[in-house]
């Protein structure tokens, strides 16, 4: 699965060489790779960037493999499942990646999977570093492809249950904007933590409604701020601001606002910011962004999905296609959630 970064319209199935033992001392068959929006965008041409010295990007960083080759002491073995982490740390390092936290990185020249500088999972085989694999249980089997969404949630919950440790939190109700993957996957682990969850969305009824109602949490249509109850968590999944803007005016005071969507918009100057200035100091709120995900969120995603209900993680998966068409992956229809391509097809 490739992309030429920067031109719309560049992807492809190509022949490419196997990757060399440097790329990681396991050798992994490729067995799905999931499709996001940041998939879409960098097919449009709008993000992405090629290894140094090549001009095509191989895609995918939702990944799902079968162990081949693992060398003795790797902690792996041929026949185990595995994940690719994303991110690498940058080359210099900055002191956020010298400390381990890769994910908190303070410059811009971090390496990520099918993104950025280094090539993703999207083929029959691939390599990775032993560090950089998760272990998938055999009982997730081929939901572990939810891995890589789920561990951006388990970075956000993660960083709001620290910052609530600043002082007096109320752990009761969260509200998450958005029902795609990220939202469903942000109120998945809010009811986990025993929350109350509610979720907004445009859609008025179908399979968003369901996958929210059957975690036991509320499904709401329309505008957040109109909701008719106030939150001590947000989660923001869409990356539009008005949302978030919305959003916010149903949290508490002392409330914590986490943003994790991104939205490649031009920007609009609708927001006052004197006014958030002022609820935010009268509120005692934290406003934050997260971005990717560090080792530990790995492994508390890992236990999140084994711990949910194998026929709600299987109800997120609502296309898949073969390897030799996957930009129809790309394609969005109305009653998608995630689009899984079949690497093994
Ligand atoms: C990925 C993250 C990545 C981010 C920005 C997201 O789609 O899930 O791992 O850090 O894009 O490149």
């Amino acid at each position: 699965m490739t992309v030429k970064p920067g031109q719309k319209g560049s992807a492809s199935v190509e022949e490419v060489p196997d990757s060399r033992t440097e790329e990681g001392a396991l050798l992994v068959r490729g067995r799905a790779v999931g499709v996001c929006g940041t998939d879409r965008e960098i097919a449009d041409g709008g993000y992405g960037t090629p290894p140094s010295g090549a001009e095509r990007l191989i895609i995918g960083h939702e990944s799902l493999g079968e162990v081949l080759e693992a060398p003795a002491g790797s902690g792996f073995s041929p026949g185990d499942l595995v994940v690719g982490i994303v991110r690498r740390p940058d080359p210099a390092p900055c002191p956020a990646c010298a400390a381990g936290e890769w994910d908190m990185c303070r410059t811009d020249s971090f390496g990520e999977r099918g993104i950025v500088r280094l090539h993703g999972y999207g083929s029959e085989r691939w390599r990775v570093e032993p560090d950089f694999a998760v272990p998938i249980s055999s009982r997730l089997g081929h939901l572990g492809v939810l891995l890589e969404p789920a561990s951006v949630l388990a970075k956000a919950w993660d960083h709001v249950d620290r910052i609530s440790q600043r002082a007096f939190f109320a752990r009761g109700r969260a509200l998450v904007t958005g029902a795609g993957p990220i939202g469903l996957m942000a109120c998945l682990l809010g009811v986990q933590r025993g929350y109350e969850m509610h979720v907004v969305d445009l859609a008025m009824a179908g399979p968003k409604r369901d996958l929210v109602e059957d975690l036991g949490a509320h499904y709401h249509t329309g505008d957040a701020a109109d909701i008719d109850v106030d939150v001590d968590v947000v989660i923001e999944c869409t990356g539009i601001g008005a949302v978030g803007r919305s959003a916010a005016r149903r949290l508490a005071s002392g409330g914590i606002m986490c943003l994790t969507g991104i939205m490649n918009l031009s920007p609009t100057f609708d927001l006052d910011a004197t006014a958030l200035n002022r609820n935010m100091v009268l509120g005692n709120m934290v406003l934050f962004g997260t971005v990717n995900a560090g080792r530990r969120h790995w492994e508390q995603a890992a236990t999140a999905l084994a711990a949910a209900d194998p026929g709600w993680l299987g109800g997120l998966i609502t296309r898949r296609v073969p390897l030799t068409s996957w930009t129809e992956a790309l394609d969005r229809d109305p009653e998608d959630i995630k689009v899984v391509v079949d690497l093994t097809a």
